[in-house]
């Protein structure tokens, strides 16, 4: 054990760190895509809904949904029972993008075929920062809602 070998080595990859880091990747959004599903579409629109975490230390934006389903994905907000398009939505630093039943959703519409319960829509979520990510949503009993059971 010799410390000043040590205080060397940390000093060398400190360095290597700062280097690699300076385009997006030391500090920026860590996501993860959990609970995600569709409920089983009963005309050629669908509704998807999950939560994206982030444990990340920079926030990140949600800014488009591609899916094999559909060539018209977008994501929606509603307030006060009306739906609207939103261009993006944020997914907050240390905290979560929440996609849920009476709130914010991704919106297919002009179904290419109805997918039924058991089978699972194939989405990629696309970010401002973070690279893409690729899900299935199962799709589930049309009333299904989990914050209900
Ligand atoms: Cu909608």
């Amino acid at each position: 054990m010799n410390p000043r070998t040590t205080l060397v080595g940390a000093v060398v990859l400190t360095t290597g760190l700062t280097l690699a880091g300076c385009s997006s990747s030391d500090s920026g959004p860590v996501l993860k895509v959990t609970g995600a599903f569709m409920p089983q579409p009963v005309s050629d629109m669908a509704a998807g809904f999950l939560v994206v975490r982030n444990s990340g230390s920079a926030s990140d934006r949600l800014t488009s949904v591609t899916s094999p389903l559909s060539d018209d994905v977008t994501v929606h907000e509603t307030k006060n029972g009306t739906m609207r398009r939103v261009t993006s939505f944020e997914v907050p630093a240390g905290g979560e993008l929440d996609l849920e039943r009476g709130g914010n959703h991704i919106m297919f519409a002009k179904l290419k075929q109805q997918p039924k319960q058991g089978e699972k829509v194939s989405v990629e979520l696309h970010f401002e920062k973070a690279d893409p990510i690729r899900i299935d949503l199962p799709v589930k009993e049309t009333t299904h809602n989990p914050k209900k059971q």
